[in-house]
């Protein structure tokens, strides 16, 4: 994707593989900066402060933590050692255990003097396939789109889809899941609109989602979380399209917190609700979402904001404000779980399938 006209990656290996570098996303929409990650530790703690986030960039960067971590020791013990620190850095996204599970068995099996080699390859491996999936994902959401625009009663106004926390290229390493076919609409011609909810507490939405929407032109407009169902039964919303953490052989949906909510307003106002996933994200061996881990995050990210100071333009003057009282305490669970009944079709990047017929993309 492109920033300011040179395309981006959010993650990116150095040339003589050596280090990595990814692009910062506690900083966007505030500030554009690279940082660079030289250890398996360093990895594990920008997935942990979010620096990289979004289920399918989280397990590429898992990849390329193991691929850090055999630079630093090729052993058996290491491996091991590096695999736990990574899979316990966020527990909902299943794509990141998935991601070091598939590093680990490729380095198992190969001696230990050609293991950096075989991570380095096998990580850059994985992102290729995540930016060949959500293309994919892209396109099949497209026809969905397309289709539903052509039923369109009135013609003359733009087709709108609502969103909720970041599933664009920002969560991937390109394209995006639930926002790749809004581009590839976007790209195609069609008069789409975005409704972007800001996502609290740490407004995904509102900060990176908007952001990139901006960037590509695609015409969008933030909302609070708690509109959207306001807007459904206005008639706003034509279509739903969120990302996801995991999903469950049943077509569970575990995705950031709020989309349940959103799912169940649409499902009222019959409006489809669907949930792009690249198949790394759907967990086979969990039958149902009740058993998913919820990430519960700190308390500090509900009590606080961060912002532009207001009238201050965008000369980078970011504030931290208390919004509520030092009395109070908060909870902050990061994910929610939509049950399947809600759920109108799962696109991946082998197609859209009916919740009860995921087992089909297996
Ligand atoms: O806590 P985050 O920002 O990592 O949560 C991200 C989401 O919930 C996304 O919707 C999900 O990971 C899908 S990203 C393609």
């Amino acid at each position: 994707m492109k920033v300011a006209d040179l395309h981006y990656r959010t993650i990116w290996p150095d040339a003589r593989c050596k280090f990595v570098e990814v692009i910062d996303q506690t900083k966007l929409p505030f500030a554009f900066e690279i940082v660079r990650v030289q250890s398996s530790e360093q990895m594990a703690h920008a997935i942990s402060t979010m620096q990289v986030r979004g289920a399918p960039l989280i397990g590429v960067a898992a990849a390329y933590g193991m691929a850090l971590a055999m630079l630093e020791d090729e052993s058996d013990d290491y491996l091991a050692q590096a695999a736990e620190l990574l899979i316990a850095s966020r527990p909902t996204a299943v794509n990141l255990a998935w991601a070091v599970g598939r590093m680990v068995t490729a380095l198992q099996a190969t001696p230990h003097t050609r293991r950096n080699f075989t991570a380095w390859r096998l990580a850059a491996n994985i992102a290729e396939e995540d930016i060949a999936q959500n293309q994919a994902i892209g396109q099949y959401g497209l026809e969905l789109i397309k289709n539903a625009y052509q039923n369109q009663l009135i013609r003359n106004k733009p087709f709108n889809i609502l969103t909720h926390c970041n599933a664009g290229w920002l969560a991937t390493v390109d394209f995006g899941t639930a926002l790749s076919p809004i581009y590839a609409a976007h790209d195609a011609g069609l008069n789409v609109h975005v409704w972007v909810g800001e996502t609290r507490p740490r407004n995904q939405g509102a900060f990176l989602t908007a952001w990139e929407l901006a960037q590509h032109g695609v015409p969008h407009t933030v909302i609070t979380d708690n509109a959207g169902g306001h807007l459904m039964q206005q008639g706003l919303v034509d279509m739903v399209i969120v990302g996801a953490d995991r999903v469950t052989a049943n077509g569970d949906v575990c995705n950031k917190i709020g989309t349940y909510l959103k799912a169940l307003a649409a499902f009222d106002s019959n409006i489809p609700f669907y949930a792009a996933v690249p198949t790394p994200t759907i967990d086979w061996a969990l039958i149902s979402g009740e058993h998913i881990e919820i990430e519960e995050r700190h308390a500090g990210e509900v009590g606080h904001i961060q912002g532009w100071a207001q009238n201050m333009g965008t000369d980078g003057k970011l504030q931290t404000v208390r919004v509520m009282p030092l009395e109070s305490s908060a909870a902050n669970p990061a994910f929610d779980v939509t049950p399947a009944r809600l759920v109108t079709g799962i696109i991946t990047e082998k197609g859209v399938f009916a919740p009860q017929n995921l087992h089909e993309c297996k």
